[in-house]
């Protein structure tokens, strides 16, 4: 795919088809990914790709771990509650998914549901996890996750994928490094879901929206 193109329609997928992603397109997406960028080339990233049986225990594990209602304690914390226009935006996205998805504000079965499609990586066949070590800190590091991770987006839709990226999945890291034996001595950084899309699934129809450039740009000198 064209470099503009796929930058122009990656999308954030929550509904995929069951059919298994090859493990060598897999490697291929992640090779080119790690072309990203890193602050002094730390490249302080690792891969963890799940498929089959060990997934589907991690999304029950973790959907069950959603369900008792604990307190998240990610690796990385969640951001404070969100303010102002920041704040307005989640509430804009979050209405526009329920009314693709037909879930009612007072549905509380509904959403429910759709909390725990998220803790199970939107049922992916897929899913990367991106950990780092422990010692590794910092705004640069959380810099350089983000350009590999929208790199494995990107190079993604070259081969026909949808992802999704998500924290909420690693809120309880202790789960997933129960069950696919991630060390004390890495953190969790963000999970992605993969896989190609079904784009009849109501929530794929969402094109979200973005503030006009005319608004987030000063030209100095221009
Ligand atoms: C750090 C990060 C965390 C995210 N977590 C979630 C998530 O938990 N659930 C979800 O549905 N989307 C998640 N997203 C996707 C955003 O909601 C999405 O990128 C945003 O709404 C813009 O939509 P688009 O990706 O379709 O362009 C996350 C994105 C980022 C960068």
């Amino acid at each position: 795919m064209e470099l503009l193109e796929a930058m122009k329609s990656r999308k954030s997928v929550r509904g995929y088809k069951p059919v298994p992603v090859p493990k060598e397109t897999i490697a291929e997406i992640l090779e080119i990914a790690t072309r990203a960028p890193s602050a002094y080339n730390t490249q302080p990233w690792e891969f963890h790709v799940l498929a089959g049986e060990v997934l589907d225990e991690l999304k029950k594990a973790l959907a069950e771990k959603f369900e008792t209602g604990a307190e998240p304690h990610p690796d990385f914390a969640i951001p404070t509650p969100l303010v102002g226009i920041y704040r307005t935006r989640q509430v804009e996205l979050g209405k526009s998914l329920f009314q693709l998805m037909d879930i009612g504000r007072e549905d509380k079965e509904k959403r429910n549901e759709w909390t725990l499609k998220m803790a199970r990586f939107w049922d992916a066949p897929n899913v990367i996890i991106i950990a780092t070590d422990r010692e590794v800190s910092g705004p640069l590091l959380i810099f350089s996750i983000g350009a590999i991770t929208q790199s494995v987006a990107l190079a993604a839709l070259h081969f026909g994928l949808g992802t999704c990226i998500e924290h909420p999945p690693v809120y309880y890291p202790e789960v997933i490094r129960r069950i696919i034996g991630i060390p004390e001595s890495k953190k969790i950084v963000i999970g992605l879901a993969i896989g190609y899309p079904d784009w009849d699934f109501p929530a794929n129809r969402l094109q979200s929206t973005r503030e006009l450039l005319a608004n987030t740009v000063a030209w100095h000198g221009v």
